[in-house]
């Protein structure tokens, strides 16, 4: 194991609690839970358990805050965005150690991708809270009014984030929802609530009011559900699994919140035979693999076009020879174990499933034989071929290391498999026609489509699905909008 940074060790050594109103303590119930390490099943430390009192008393936190907040003038709000967004990157090994650790999810993949992109967000979100501005409307009846909007915070929003990319879950919500002049109730995942924590003690130190920013850990039923329902919360900002989403439209009516809900996907790659079929491989592998295939995103549906199909498959599983699956932890591993036992046993389920129903296994299958990786929850990367499209494994969000490979004859029945799914977060195009490019990508129903390449994620470039896979857009300015709500004034001069 690389050695770890002597802050971490003194971080994992700490007895977590909850951060509200600036202060860290336990929960009402004092209860606790272990978070594991997913690479060897053992206990890494400890957090609280909070419950419908905590969040409470964190909702009222972030009622109180917020007209500090907002009296907070927007040249400073926006210079703590820019420094925590600075400090993130300096203790950039600090958070990829800790990361690696809660997560499992590999150094190198933590350095190129959550953590620069999570400091990036905080500095991109610091540039736009001196820019949200109103506007004059002139009335058009000629009537003798003073016309102008008001862009307001929607007031208090609870943030419910997955265990896939913990410290920059935080930075998709904290960024637009704090430099819209919200307050902010944030509710990691059970599995990975450690870099949420460090982030609570870092926003501290770089400033930010105590209240702006309350952080409750916990389960969902007890932490998450009491947040979703709560009927002093404005806004619920979420991130993962469709079936709870659900639960949090149903719960969020009672106050009528807002909602984003950025959930599950089943995405499609489309690899045409005139593509560069190396780059297609290599971005093919990262579509499905990258974070041990427990991406939203993850373009797991291949679709090749039969004249190209076994060469693209011999490359796809030749590339996995180059995979070393071990604890995030060491710098050798670039595919590590899935985040808990759990989340292991439902993709475990899965493959069975693709093979009970008939599809062929090209590669892996299972857990891996090494012990060195026996008590941690690995997962071989997969392919199986000779799928069809009322299998589970075409029709489920499986969130592990498994494509699926099959075959397109043309254009239009390419099309048809890309769009042959209840979700529609994003999909993947290989092709040197250029034309077909602007056709293909308008004609498939997902919030992103990428085109000879896959997974590019920037703070600028609004992200989000269509249809099952959710509503309202992160990152980008258009993110800002639903962190926001517009008052009218009207003014007669007469
Ligand atoms: P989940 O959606 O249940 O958990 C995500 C967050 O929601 C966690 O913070 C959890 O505590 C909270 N939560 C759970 N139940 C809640 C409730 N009733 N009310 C409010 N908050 C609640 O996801 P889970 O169970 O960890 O994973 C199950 C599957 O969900 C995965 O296998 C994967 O398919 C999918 N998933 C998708 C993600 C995405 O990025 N789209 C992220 C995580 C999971
Ligand atoms: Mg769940």
């Amino acid at each position: 194991m690389s050695a770890l940074l002597k802050p971490v060790e003194a971080f994992l050594a700490r007895e977590h609690g909850l951060f509200i109103a600036g202060d860290e303590g336990s929960a009402a119930s004092g209860e606790r839970f272990d978070i594991l390490n997913p690479a060897t099943g053992l206990v890494i430390a400890t957090a609280a358990s909070g419950g419908s009192t905590d969040i409470d008393a964190a909702v009222a936190a972030a009622r109180s805050a917020l007209p500090v907040w907002n009296a907070t003038p927007p040249g400073r709000r926006a210079e703590l965005l820019w420094n925590l967004g600075v400090r993130i990157e300096e203790l950039a090994d600090e958070f990829a150690q800790l990361e690696a650790l809660d997560n499992g999810k590999p150094l190198s993949e933590l350095h190129i991708v959550d953590i620069p992109l999570c400091a990036s967000l905080f500095k991109y979100y610091a540039g736009w809270v001196t820019k949200i501005e109103g506007e004059t409307i002139a009335p058009m009846s000629g009537a003798p009014f003073h016309i102008y909007t008001r862009r307001e915070p929607v007031g208090v929003v609870g943030a419910i984030i997955p265990w896939n990319f913990p410290l920059l879950m935080c930075g998709y919500k904290l960024g637009p929802a704090l430099a819209a002049g919200n307050t902010v109730v944030l509710k990691p995942a059970e599995q990975t609530p450690l870099t949420a924590l460090r982030l609570m003690h870092l926003m501290a130190e770089v400033g930010f009011p105590p209240g702006v920013v309350n952080l409750v850990t916990g389960f969902g039923p007890t932490a998450g559900a009491p947040l979703a329902s709560h009927h002093d919360v404005d806004k619920i900002t979420f991130t993962g699994e469709n079936a709870t989403g659900q639960k949090i439209l149903d719960a969020a009516k009672g106050n009528m919140k807002r909602l984003s809900l950025e959930l599950g996907g089943k995405s499609p790659s489309l690899v045409f035979a005139d593509a560069d079929i190396d780059a297609a491989v290599q971005g093919t592998f990262g579509a499905v693999y990258w974070n041990q295939g427990q991406c939203c995103i993850a373009g797991a549906r291949v679709f090749v076009e039969s004249s190209i199909r076994d060469e693209f498959l011999d490359k796809l599983v030749a590339r996995l020879d180059e995979v070393v699956l071990g604890p995030g932890i060491e710098a050798a591993t670039n595919m590590g174990p899935l985040v808990s036992a759990e989340q292991r046993d439902r993709v475990l389920e899965l493959i069975a499933s693709g093979i009970d129903q008939g599809a062929t296994l090209q590669a892996g299958g299972g857990s891996p034989d090494e012990p060195a990786l026996s008590n941690g929850y690995f997962v071989q990367p997969t392919v199986f071929t000779d799928v069809d499209p009322t299998m589970r494994i075409m029709r489920e969000e499986i969130f592990g290391p498994v494509a699926m490979v099959s075959t397109f004859e043309d254009e239009a029945e390419a099309l048809a498999c890309a769009n042959d799914t209840a979700f529609g977060l994003a999909a993947g195009v290989w092709t040197r026609d250029v034309k077909r490019t602007h056709r293909v990508a308008a004609a498939i129903r997902s919030g992103v489509v990428w085109v000879n390449t896959y997974g590019w994620f920037d703070a600028a470039v609004p992200y989000g699905g269509f249809r099952m896979s959710g509503f309202g857009k992160e990152l980008g300015r258009e993110a800002l909008d639903p962190y926001l709500q517009t008052k009218t004034v009207w003014v007669d001069l007469s």
